[in-house]
């Protein structure tokens, strides 16, 4: 059976990018799959959580992967941290990895520009720890948005790397999956770009939202003042809301409004209104269950003890041959 691996960074409520781009595809992978889902709270370290936050981020992101449906009896959940071999893989990894390859990474790009004032290692060398997240399994399939896919390519590369170093056939290939056609990249509202924390709440739709609170975000998302000519091409604003329509509501409305936009017979208050109705059914099944996991600590240990001793058994496994690969001796 094929293993798949992949993990959300524990910084804050998920949102619809982090769903559909995702956790989606963790949820139906995991009956065909050995898989193993992270909370991936090393590379949170990036922004420099507090103790307290980045505790209460990783109870979320966990709850979340519940109340979503992975199911811990047939995945593995984990917490990145919980198992230290990660860490030490990524000390062997880096280095292998280069400083000019990582300073191209187009996310370390958007990161440095975005906060100039704290470019940090680990910024830098982001995508070394990711590979070695996905190498310690042998996975060879990752669900991710299509903002991953750069850093899958550096996996590989760092993999195909430490084979050709040390002469060995040892690490697979893992590739960027998704079960739509293409990697998915969701927009955010509030005009451009795509779905993300850093661009602030308003322009994200969380898991956890309350009906109120999506009606409202979506009624207040950006659009223009509406097509003056028949077929004229959709701004980005105006496109980003249909492609979530495109995500949330079935083919007949999308079509419906975009030949109301067409004819510019369009009204962005309605064509809104069943954006976010069709948002609310979407995403009812997990909001529902948020609250309840949440309340429950107990499994939520258990989930993880049961999760960090499955990972853990794999991740020293690998760890131990790559530390025989690269020369280390056992001296006691
Ligand atoms: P992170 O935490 O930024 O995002 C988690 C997942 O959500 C996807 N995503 C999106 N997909 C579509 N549209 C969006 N607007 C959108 N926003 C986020 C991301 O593509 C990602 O799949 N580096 C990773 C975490 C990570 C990881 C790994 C993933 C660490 N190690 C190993 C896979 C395998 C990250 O920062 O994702």
């Amino acid at each position: 059976m094929e293993t798949v691996v992949s993990g959300i960074r524990s910084t804050g409520k998920l949102h619809l990018g982090n769903y559909y781009g995702a956790l989606q595809n963790f949820v139906k992978m995991q009956n065909d799959y050995n898989c193993f889902f992270f909370i991936a709270d090393l590379h949170s370290l990036t922004t420099h959580p507090t103790p307290e936050n980045l505790q209460q981020t990783v109870r979320q992101v966990v709850v979340e992967y519940l109340a979503a449906g992975i199911d811990p009896d047939k995945s593995t959940i984990y917490v990145q941290s919980d198992v230290p071999e990660v860490s030490e893989l990524y000390l062997y990894m880096n280095m292998n990895a280069y400083l000019g390859e990582l300073e191209r990474a187009a996310s370390f790009k958007d990161k440095i520009r975005a906060n100039p004032n704290n470019v940090n290692a680990g910024l830098l060398t982001y995508p070394v720890l990711m590979a070695c997240d996905i190498l310690i399994h042998h996975a060879t399939k990752v669900p991710v948005g299509k903002d991953q896919e750069q850093h899958l390519e550096m996996t590989r590369t760092f993999g195909n790397r430490f084979n050709r170093l040390y002469n060995v056939e040892y690490f697979k290939e893992a590739f960027a999956f998704s079960f739509n056609k293409n990697l998915m990249k969701i927009p955010s509202l509030d005009g451009q770009g795509k779905m993300g924390k850093s661009n602030g709440d308003a322009s994200c739709i969380y898991l956890s939202d309350s009906e109120k609170i999506i009606r409202k975000k979506i009624m207040k998302a950006k659009t223009d003042s509406g097509p003056t000519e028949e077929n004229q091409e959709k701004p980005e604003s105006v496109q980003n809301l249909f492609d979530l329509m495109k995500v949330v509501s079935s083919k007949d409305t999308v079509t419906y409004f975009d030949e109301l936009y067409n004819s510019c017979k369009i009204r962005y208050g309605d064509f809104k209104k069943q954006l976010a109705e069709d948002m609310i059914i979407a995403t009812d099944p997990i909001r529902s269950k948020i609250e309840d996991i949440s309340k429950n600590e107990e499994y939520i240990q258990k989930v993880l003890r049961q999760g960090t001793e499955k990972a853990s058994e794999s991740a020293h496994k690998t760890l131990k041959e790559v530390r025989e690969i690269i020369g280390f001796k056992k001296f006691y």
